[in-house]
């Protein structure tokens, strides 16, 4: 066994900070980054690969943007964390409100999982009912809820699940905790009739496709609004930072106004905000998203297995973790580092070259 992996697992559990990265999935030890640039990363080796994970889709600009480098140097200069309030907080919250229509006010915390913990523990308060009903293939962090299971893209599956007691439905608009999966046309607009009809929240988790797959992220590109959104990975640009947001009629239910409590020391921490403002600054130029599908269209087709693509992000289809092993293992050792487990989503960045795809 590696030596770094080796000692890892003495003081770490299982030698890693969250589960996937142990690669389990895939057999075989997990690869120490030393660093990363641009499209690339180095491991502790110095092996070179051409990083399709980018931070589980958080680096949409690659690695070390020199802009998210200099904004980010330039914050931490003044400080790295107060709690308190500072005016960034306020300029990245307009740029989201201003980026997705059904965003009217957003509270700051540090990843999705709280976001998700923040969304559902407002739709509890709203509703004053428990019960969620959530996908199968869809993953929404880590925290315990009461969670009732339907099937993706059959509404006939959440409508047998629907009551009195369900107070939200959260879904992922793409899903890319099971491979990536397209929403099929109907599916999501389904999902805001059955809301409407039976008073239930609607939350868009947005974490993945939220400044992925359109600037104003899933809802833009399939012209339905959700309720609560959860967004995370690409607004910290690589830093702890994620949200969530809604109307101001259902937010300012959120403490200090209203009555649900939520709070945290690092939420909207200065560093992470910085680093946000430069990754949504640089994004405003639509072209960028034409790019970012031409390319990943471009490595999907030239690949020539089956695969599932919206936008950038994108997976292939494999029958069985064994198979799935065995192609990771192969691109291992021609360069390529794909996600260490067939379940997740794979990214291309702005930073990925076509000549190098
Ligand atoms: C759709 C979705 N929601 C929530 C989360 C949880 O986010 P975090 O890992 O930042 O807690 C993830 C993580 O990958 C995710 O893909």
């Amino acid at each position: 066994m590696d030596q770094r992996f080796a000692q890892a697992k003495k003081y770490l559990v299982g030698g890693v900070n969250s589960p996937v990265r142990a690669f389990g999935a895939v057999g075989g030890e997990p690869i120490f980054i030393k660093r990363g640039q641009g499209a690339e990363i180095r491991d502790q080796n110095n092996r070179k690969f051409i990083d399709y994970v980018m931070s589980w889709g958080a680096l949409i600009l690659g690695h070390a943007h020199p802009k998210v480098v200099a904004a980010v140097t330039a914050a931490v200069k003044n400080g790295s964390s107060f709690g308190a309030p500072t005016e960034k907080e306020t300029e990245l919250a307009k740029m989201i409100c201003g980026a997705f229509p059904s965003i009217e006010k957003v509270r700051f915390v540090s990843s999705g999982t709280e976001a998700v913990m923040g969304a559902l523990k407002l739709a509890f308060a709203l509703t004053g009912r428990k019960k969620v009903i959530k996908f199968r293939q869809c993953y929404h962090g880590w925290s315990e809820q009461d969670y009732l299971e339907a099937e993706y893209n059959n509404l006939g599956s959440v409508k047998n699940l629907v009551s009195d007691k369900v107070a939200a439905i959260i879904v992922e608009p793409v899903a890319g905790n099971s491979g990536v999966i397209a929403p099929k046309s109907g599916f999501l607009e389904g999902l805001r009739k059955i809301c409407d009809k039976n008073k239930i929240i609607l939350i868009f988790d947005e974490v993945i496709t939220g400044f992925r797959v359109a600037y104003g992220g899933a809802q833009e590109l399939y012209k339905v609004k959700a309720d609560l959104t959860c967004l995370g990975k690409i607004i910290g640009g690589g830093f702890p930072l994620a949200a969530f947001g809604g109307r101001k009629g259902l937010m300012d239910q959120v403490a200090p106004l209203g009555l649900v409590y939520q709070a945290g020391t690092l939420s909207g921490n200065p560093v992470a905000v910085a680093a946000g403002i430069e990754v949504l600054k640089t994004l405003k130029d639509k072209k960028i998203y034409k790019d970012l599908e031409e390319k990943t269209r471009y490595l999907c087709e030239g690949m020539k297995m089956e695969y599932s693509r919206v936008g950038s992000m994108f997976s292939f289809k494999f029958n069985d973790r064994k198979e799935y092993a065995g192609f990771f293992w192969r691109m291992i050792e021609k360069g390529f580092y794909f996600a260490p487990s067939k379940d997740e989503a794979n990214f291309i960045s702005t930073a990925h070259a076509r000549r190098k795809i």
